[in-house]
């Protein structure tokens, strides 16, 4: 039996590929998770060779590396590397390719092709590897790696499924999102399975409401093109955002094999009521983020972007309600929201806890006691908080609040990129941290209302300075007037 892959990587000169792809896969052969044999063949337009290709990664690994590039590694990871120059629109380039992965003895037969190229391309590329046969799985294996988005809502989601179907198995198609490969996200499963303290309490009982916050201070950057098209809803919510909702709100699944886990996100999604034309105004807000300072630097406005039309609509920042119509979560909002340039680089769910029935003791400050909260931090705090409320010391009964801390990574354990663990699955062929199609396609429905309401809405689209936390307006989704918007972890808050 063969062992070790070959990682095909299209768009391998690109952005992802510098960033993700490369560093993750040198760190998993400094981790000694990387079979010898295993091979890398980047693929590209650029005109390199092997060698340029190669002093090429060794410039993004010197930056990218963790503690320095570690000379030893990196010879031995150089050696896995070969460049394979080809067009995707190019007829010549399938026959080429299939030659060169035949031809080049030392290249294992079981090939996983990743597609860091333009979602336009997906369908395409599949298309080309079907044609040569470069799918067809006898002895050895073949598998896929799509990026996201798939599909740009729902109807080019189905399509670009129908056009995987035609040369792929289901079980041979990896979806990434790479959310589901940050540790701190898979602890959410950990958290809630693996304790007895919380079951009892996580349901439509004690839980007054759920928050997801993904917040950047980074705009558009390079993007510009890509995120015009796209927008926060299509970028963050239908991907990241809802897998972390369904994680929070699935059942306990029968056991933590793929399919197993995920039946029941599925069935979260499938469980979202369904947002008619008319409520979008009242679920859903969007923004867009103008000039303004990000710690301390003054930074333009997303029109004045490389790559943005003036007169763009796009949202930089969405807020959304959504609630989860079952027998645990029916009449508890959860609250997601997202956006660039704004005042805090996080990712937190923070779970709101009701009040007890009788309020006996007065807070410090005046006002309706706290509640307690249940922060998980995804990044950049990588632990789990509980706000709980205690006596102040002094001769009154006064109460004010304080945090439990559990932190998920001590500062001598080493963080691992999400994509390390994303593409060791790939090898290993373990698809519980890739999305399923049918998910897919609940994700597009949950926000498809959203995005069609907003590209016939010719209303203005607020604007809030970068910086800021986005427009208070984006209150107007909260169910209580008590409901706000949580911005950390700081129990005080
Ligand atoms: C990507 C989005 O999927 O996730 C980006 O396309 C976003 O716009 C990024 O910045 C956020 O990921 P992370 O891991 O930095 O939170």
């Amino acid at each position: 039996m063969e062992i070790g892959c070959t990682y095909v990587i299209f768009g391998a000169t690109g952005n992802l590929s510098r960033e993700k792809l490369m560093p993750a896969l040198y760190h998993l052969d400094m981790a000694g998770e990387m079979d010898a044999e295993t091979r890398i063949v980047a693929s590209g337009r650029r005109d390199w060779d092997d060698a340029r290709c190669i002093a090429e990664v060794r410039g993004w690994l010197e930056a990218k590396a963790r503690d320095g590039l570690n000379e030893q590694v990196f010879e031995r990871f150089s050696r896995r590397i070969s460049y394979f120059r080809g067009d995707l629109g190019d007829e010549n380039t399938w026959p080429r390719l299939k030659s060169y992965l035949g031809e080049h003895t030392d290249l294992p037969r079981n090939i996983a092709f990743y597609m860091a190229i333009r979602p336009a391309e997906f369908g395409l590329v599949v298309d080309k590897l079907g044609g040569q046969g470069l799918l067809e799985e006898n002895e050895y294996w073949r598998r896929v790696v799509v990026e996201k988005p798939f599909g740009y809502d729902l109807k080019t989601a189905r399509e670009l499924q129908a056009d995987l179907l035609k040369h792929l198995k289901e079980d041979q198609i990896y979806r990434i999102d790479h959310y589901l490969g940050k540790s701190t996200v898979q602890n959410v499963l950990v958290f809630r399975f693996a304790n007895t303290l919380l079951e009892p309490l996580w349901n439509r009982n004690y839980i007054d409401h759920v928050q997801i916050t993904h917040s950047e201070t980074a705009g558009v950057g390079t993007r510009g093109a890509y995120y015009d098209g796209s927008g926060a809803v299509r970028d963050m919510i239908q991907s990241h955002l809802l897998q972390l909702l369904s994680l929070v709100a699935m059942e306990p699944p029968v056991s933590m094999q793929a399919e197993d886990l995920r039946d029941e996100k599925v069935k979260v999604l499938k469980s979202l009521r369904r947002i008619e034309d008319e409520q979008v105004p009242n679920v859903a807000f969007r923004a867009q983020y103008g000039a303004g300072e990000i710690h301390g630097q003054p930074v333009k406005g997303y029109l004045e972007e490389d790559g943005i039309p003036a007169d763009s609509r796009t949202e930089t920042y969405a807020a959304m309600k959504l609630h989860v119509d079952n027998w645990r979560w029916r009449g508890v909002p959860f609250y997601l929201r997202t956006g660039k340039r704004l005042a805090e680089k996080q990712s937190m769910i923070s779970i709101c806890f009701r009040h007890p029935p009788q309020q006996f003791f007065r807070d410090t400050e005046v006002g309706p006691m706290k509640q307690n909260w249940i922060m998980l931090g995804v990044q950049p705090c990588e632990c789990i908080r509980m706000q709980v409320t205690v006596k102040e010391p002094g001769l009154q009964i006064r109460t004010r609040q304080r945090g439990l801390d559990a932190q998920l990574r001590g500062l001598d354990e080493t963080p691992i990129d999400a994509y390390e663990e994303l593409l060791l699955d790939v090898m290993d062929g373990d698809r519980s941290l890739f999305l399923r199609y049918d998910e897919v396609e609940w994700a597009w429905r949950a926000v498809d209302p959203v995005i069609r309401y907003w590209q016939q809405d010719q209303g203005p689209v607020p604007v809030y300075p970068a910086g800021s936390w986005g427009p208070t307006e984006s209150r107007r989704l909260f169910e209580k007037p008590v409901q706000h918007w949580r911005h950390s972890m700081d129990p005080e808050e």
